[in-house]
């Protein structure tokens, strides 16, 4: 059974623009969900891992996404980082309808709006810092020498210019995450999309880690953080909690509704 929605029929593979209202003003939300299904087929048996998800992100908004385990987190943070579709119900990244493109638009959608930053790090272990952040420009097919200048500049804006020549294995927990997240914005991103990043470091590396996405948003950064721990929470400005493939609560945190206070909102 193919699962994925009906796309349209296209013979190129550039993504098809479709702008949802708003978008060409840059008003629109950067994350638009609208009744978003994903039922995995399991043999005969179907699971459905998230049951009519909407929701809006606008641009810098601070976002954590908690919920027990099995709950979906994944599932949704795998369908806003465009690695898979939807079974059902439209998303709209930066006013543009994603939930119908095709795999190849997707990946280059992805390479282009989302910064990845995992609670492995997922960095290649033979490559040295600068090397690792440098590819997605590889991907992107940006030219070399403007690639290992803005490399350097998204290590530099994570304190690790002095690390460069580094291999993973050369580096301390945090600094490997540090420079997951520098490959994470060396293309720009609309948004940054971590799962669970400071679940493999100890709290005093966490609370670095997690004063670098703060310092990250202040200059702009739209952020989705998904996270087991309520502490960890608290650092973002709104929290959404998934039961059983659902939003079953949608707040302001204390940090959020202190962040309101000051901008007089
Ligand atoms: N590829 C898959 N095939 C079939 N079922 C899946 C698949 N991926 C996830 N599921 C099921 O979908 C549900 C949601 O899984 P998901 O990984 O999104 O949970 P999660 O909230 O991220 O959990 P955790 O906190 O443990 O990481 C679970 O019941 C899971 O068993
Ligand atoms: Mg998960």
């Amino acid at each position: 059974m193919n699962l994925s929605p009906a796309t349209e029929t296209t013979t190129s593979t550039s993504p098809t623009p479709r702008l949802s209202p708003g978008a060409e003003t840059g008003a629109g939300p950067v994350i638009r969900t609208q009744d978003l299904w994903r039922i995995y087929q399991m043999g005969s048996e179907q699971v459905a891992a998230l049951r009519g998800v909407s929701l809006n992100i606008q641009h810098n908004e601070y976002v954590a996404i908690m919920g027990p385990s099995g709950s979906g987190k994944s599932t949704l943070m795998n369908l806003i980082g465009c690695l898979d579709t939807p079974t059902r119900g439209e998303y709209w990244l930066n006013g543009q309808l994603v939930s119908a493109l095709n795999d190849d638009q997707l990946a280059h959608i992805r390479n282009k709006e989302i910064g990845f930053v995992f609670q492995t790090f997922n960095l290649l272990a033979r490559a040295t810092a600068l090397h690792n952040v440098e590819l997605p420009l590889v991907y992107a097919g940006v030219p070399p020498a403007e690639r290992a200048e803005r490399a350097l500049q998204a290590l530099r804006s994570v304190d690790l210019e002095s690390r460069k020549h580094h291999k993973p294995n050369e580096l301390s927990g945090g600094q490997r995450q540090r420079v997951a997240i520098a490959r994470a914005l060396v293309n720009r991103p609309s948004i940054i999309l971590a799962d669970e990043p400071t679940g493999n470091l100890d709290s005093v590396t966490s609370a670095e880690i997690m004063g670098l996405l703060e310092r990250l948003w202040e200059q702009g950064q739209t952020i989705v953080l998904v996270t087991h721990e309520s502490d960890i929470a608290e650092h973002a400005h709104r929290a959404i909690f998934i039961r059983d493939g659902q939003i079953a609560r949608d707040e302001i945190t204390t940090r959020g509704r202190e962040r309101r206070a000051k901008a007089g909102e």
